[in-house]
C-alpha cells in the first residue's frame, strides 16, 4: 500500500487530483539541521554520501522533523566530475574545488568517461537503501547536475559569482564545449537511470548556473544537452524536473528542453510560469529569505503561494518548494512554521 504522503507525491507528478500540493525543499538535508552538523563531525563529505547507512541517516533527518512528502537523496551534483576523474574535493568553509580544469581539447580527452557509471554506482545504493528504510511513506527524489552548471565547475575549478572562464569557452572553442555538454549529460542520463531503478519517483536536474547564459546561448549549448537527457529519460517512463536559478528570461524556451517539470526560482509569478508553461508541472517558490521574515510572514507567504497554485488548476501539476535551496543558517522554527501552513490547507 502506498502511504498517503507519497500517493500525494505521485499524484502531482501526473497531474491528478491532490487534496493539496505535496511539498519538500531544496537541500532538505543539509548544514542547516544540528543533526547533519554532528554527522559530518565524525565523517568526511564523500564518506556520507559513499555510506548507504549514513546518506540514508541524513537524509531521513528533515522527514523526522517536517511533515514534508518526499525525502531527497543524500549526494551532490560534483559526483560527476568527480567520477570522470577531476577529482572534487569539500573542504570546510569554503565551496568545493576541483584539482583537474577543463580548459583544452586535451584536457576533455583525458577524461575518464568509461567506468564513470560505476564509479557512480554509490549514488543508487544510497537511493536503494533509502527506498528500503522508507518503503511506501514517502516520495524519493533522484538529482543530478544539469550539464551547463556542471560544465561551469569543470571549467572554472570551483565556485564562483559570474563563471567568466565558462561562459567564455563556449564562444573561444563552441565544439569543445558542445563535446565535454554531450559527455556530462550522458553520464548524468545514467546516472539519473540508475537512481530511478533504485527507486527514486522522479529526477531533478540542477541548473544552479544555467540563468547567466543569455537565451540565445541557453538554446545553443544548454538544451541540446538537456534534451539527451530528458530523451533518454522519457524513454524509460522517467519524470525529469529542470530547476534553472534566475531563469525567467528563458521562459520562452524552456519548453525545447523536453522535461516534464521545472522548478521556478522565486523571482518570477507563478502564473507568468503557467502561462509560458502551459502543460508542464511547476514547482517552488518561496524566497529562502522569507525563511528569515519570522512566524507571521512565513505563514503569509506560504499561504499567497498555496492560494496562487490553487488557482492553477485547482492545484494540480504543483509542487510546493523553495526557489532555491534552503540556507544554512535557516532557524528550524521556519521551517517548522513553513511546513505546518502547506499540511494545513487542505
Ligand atoms: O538535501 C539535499 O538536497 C542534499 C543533497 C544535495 C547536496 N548538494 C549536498 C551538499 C544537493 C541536491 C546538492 C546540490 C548542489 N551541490 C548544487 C545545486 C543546488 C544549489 O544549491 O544550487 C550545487 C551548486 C552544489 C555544489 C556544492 N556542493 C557546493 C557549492 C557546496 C558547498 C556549499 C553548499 O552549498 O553547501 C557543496 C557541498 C555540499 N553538498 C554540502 C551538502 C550538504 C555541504 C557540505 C558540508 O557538509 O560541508
Amino acid at each position: 500500500m502506498v502511504d498517503a504522503r507519497r500517493r500525494r507525491f505521485l499524484s502531482a507528478l501526473v497531474g491528478d487530483v491532490v487534496d493539496r500540493p505535496p511539498l519538500w525543499l531544496m537541500r532538505q538535508a543539509g548544514r542547516y539541521l544540528p543533526e547533519y552538523r554532528e554527522v559530518r563531525k565524525a565523517h568526511g563529505f564523500w564518506e556520507v554520501c559513499r555510506t548507504p547507512e549514513l546518506s540514508t541517516r541524513v537524509a531521513l533527518e528533515p522527514l523526522r522533523k517536517f511533515p514534508l512528502d518526499a525525502a531527497i537523496v543524500f549526494s551532490d551534483i560534483l559526483v560527476i566530475p568527480d567520477a570522470l576523474g577531476l577529482g572534487v574535493k569539500f573542504e570546510a568553509g569554503e565551496g568545493p574545488r576541483l584539482q583537474r580544469r577543463l580548459a583544452s581539447a586535451a584536457d576533455l580527452d583525458a577524461w575518464r568517461v568509461e567506468g564513470a557509471a560505476e564509479r557512480l554506482a554509490f549514488v543508487s545504493n544510497a537511493v536503494r537503501h533509502l527506498r528500503d528504510a522508507l518503503a511506501e511513506s514517502v516520495g524519493i527524489v533522484g538529482f543530478a547536475g544539469a550539464p551547463f552548471t556542471l560544465f561551469a565547475y569543470c571549467v572554472e575549478g570551483g565556485g564562483s559569482t559570474d563563471f567568466m572562464g565558462a561562459r567564455a569557452l563556449l564562444h573561444s572553442d563552441p565544439a569543445l564545449a558542445h563535446r565535454a555538454l554531450a559527455i556530462l549529460a550522458d553520464v548524468a542520463s545514467e546516472l539519473l537511470e540508475a537512481q530511478c531503478a533504485a527507486g527514486a519517483d522522479v529526477v531533478q536536474l540542477f541548473d544552479t548556473w544555467g540563468g547567466l547564459l543569455s537565451a540565445g546561448d541557453y538554446l545553443k549549448f544548454a538544451v541540446p544537452a538537456i534534451r539527451r537527457i530528458s530523451d533518454a529519460m522519457r524513454a524509460r517512463g522517467r519524470k525529469t524536473i529542470l530547476f534553472v536559478r534566475g531563469g525567467t528570461h528563458l521562459l520562452p524556451i524552456l519548453d525545447e528542453t523536453g522535461v516534464d517539470g521545472f522548478s521556478l526560482d522565486w523571482r518570477v509569478r507563478w502564473k507568468d510560469a503557467r502561462a509560458q508553461l502551459p502543460d508542464a508541472l511547476l514547482q517552488g517558490q518561496l524566497d529562502p529569505a522569507i525563511l528569515f521574515a519570522g512566524e507571521a510572514a512565513i505563514r503569509s507567504a506560504t499561504r499567497s503561494l498555496l492560494d496562487e497554485v490553487r488557482s492553477d488548476n485547482g492545484g494540480k501539476r504543483a509542487i510546493i518548494n523553495l526557489g532555491h535551496g534552503i540556507h544554512k543558517d535557516t532557524p528550524i522554527e521556519a521551517v517548522v512554521a513553513l511546513c505546518q501552513e502547506v499540511a494545513a490547507y487542505g
